[in-house]
């Protein structure tokens, strides 16, 4: 299933103007991992491309790398939290069965004037948060939104499986949206989502509220290899084509960060240069549904990206579930 947004809608521009991180201090490095389970960095450099990932602390939750995200989003905006009209929340590692993770970060962020959810679309949730907010400030429900991927994974890991722990780490990254009438081709140019449950089996935990147990990461690699390239080139390909632009017009490529030879076979069909194409997932290893905002925020702060950049998002994971989107970054 998909949708599109084009650059030729009557409503509203919905501005992509501010982001923010946020990385747990502790680092965990393949090395580190070498002592507890068999594996080493070798293997885990050549596979996936990490070195290292973070890992959340023991007092610490979704929720609050979450806030951290948004309010240094807020800050880049020069909003205060009273201006956000609606907060929306992709994680697979909520805090709690209920409530919603986002209805957590309203209060701890003190945004009592927004309306507040969360997404779940594993490692697509950055970019199904995206189409939501775009569809809901295109139609008139709200102006002003913080979109956040925040996740924890490692709280779902299991630690004995050297096929999954070994490339999951945790963190947060959020984006600020504002709607704009006076801003053609600007914003978010198009989005496209996609499911197909018929793969759920090779990429999922093994739990869940009404299974009783929270559960752990299983994943069939290779299978989610083959279809995450595939389906990403596909998907890229279609909200690229729906933006009205061409993969000339793509100044940057911030994508999904699970593993270094996805991004650089995507790179090679895109034909894009290394100096156009976000990279993390040495540092941050797979973060889920915050790796594209993470790696979008430490490209605004590095100056790599700057305002007018139109830059392409993708991401797939569990469902299965992917999407991409076109956004041309910053105002007028
Ligand atoms: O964000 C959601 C999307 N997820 C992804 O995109 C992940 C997609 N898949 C991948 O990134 C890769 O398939 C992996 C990195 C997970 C694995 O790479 P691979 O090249 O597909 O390796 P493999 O699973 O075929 O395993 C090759 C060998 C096996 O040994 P044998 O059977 O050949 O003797 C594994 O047992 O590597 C072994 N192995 C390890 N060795 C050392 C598996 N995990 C490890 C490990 N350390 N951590």
């Amino acid at each position: 299933m998909t949708s599109a947004t084009s650059s030729s809608s009557p409503f509203p521009s919905v501005l992509l103007t501010a982001s923010g991180s946020y990385l747990p201090e502790k680092i965990l490095t393949n090395d580190d991992l070498s002592q507890m389970m068999d594996t080493n960095d070798d293997w885990i450099r050549q596979r996936s491309g990490i070195t290292q990932r973070h890992i959340i602390a023991d007092d610490q939750l979704t929720s609050d790398m979450a806030v951290e995200a948004a309010q240094n989003a807020l800050d880049m905006a020069g909003l205060s939290v009273d201006e956000i009209d609606g907060i929306i929340v992709a994680t697979t590692t909520p805090d709690d069965t209920f409530p919603s993770t986002a209805a957590t970060v309203q209060r701890k962020l003190e945004a009592f004037h927004a309306f507040a959810f969360d997404i779940q679309a594993v490692c697509a949730g950055f970019v199904y948060a995206l189409d939501t907010a775009d569809a809901m400030i295109k139609s008139g429900k709200a102006r002003k939104m913080l979109v956040i991927g925040a996740e924890a994974f490692s709280r779902i890991l299991d630690w004995t499986d050297r096929g999954t722990a070994v490339l999951f780490g945790d963190g947060a990254g959020a984006v600020v949206l504002e709607a704009d009438d006076n801003a053609p081709d600007w914003g978010i140019l198009s989005s496209v989502i996609f499911t197909d449950g018929r793969f759920r089996d090779i990429l999922y935990v093994d739990g869940g509220p009404a299974r009783g147990n929270v559960g752990t990461v299983k994943m069939s690699g290779q299978d989610v290899f083959k279809h995450a390239v595939e389906k990403l080139a596909h998907c890229l390909d279609a909200a690229i084509a729906a933006s009205g632009k061409s993969v000339s017009d793509i100044d940057w490529l911030v994508p999904h960060q699970a593993n270094i030879r996805i991004i650089n076979m995507l790179q090679k069909k895109l034909n894009m240069p290394d100096e156009q194409v976000v990279r993390t997932v040495d540092r941050h290893a797979n973060t889920s549904a915050a790796s594209i905002p993470l790696a979008f925020d430490e490209a605004m702060r590095k100056n790599m990206i700057s305002a007018g950049d139109i830059v392409a998002f993708e991401g797939i994971g569990g469902g299965l579930a992917w999407g991409a989107a076109i956004v041309r970054v910053g105002k007028p």
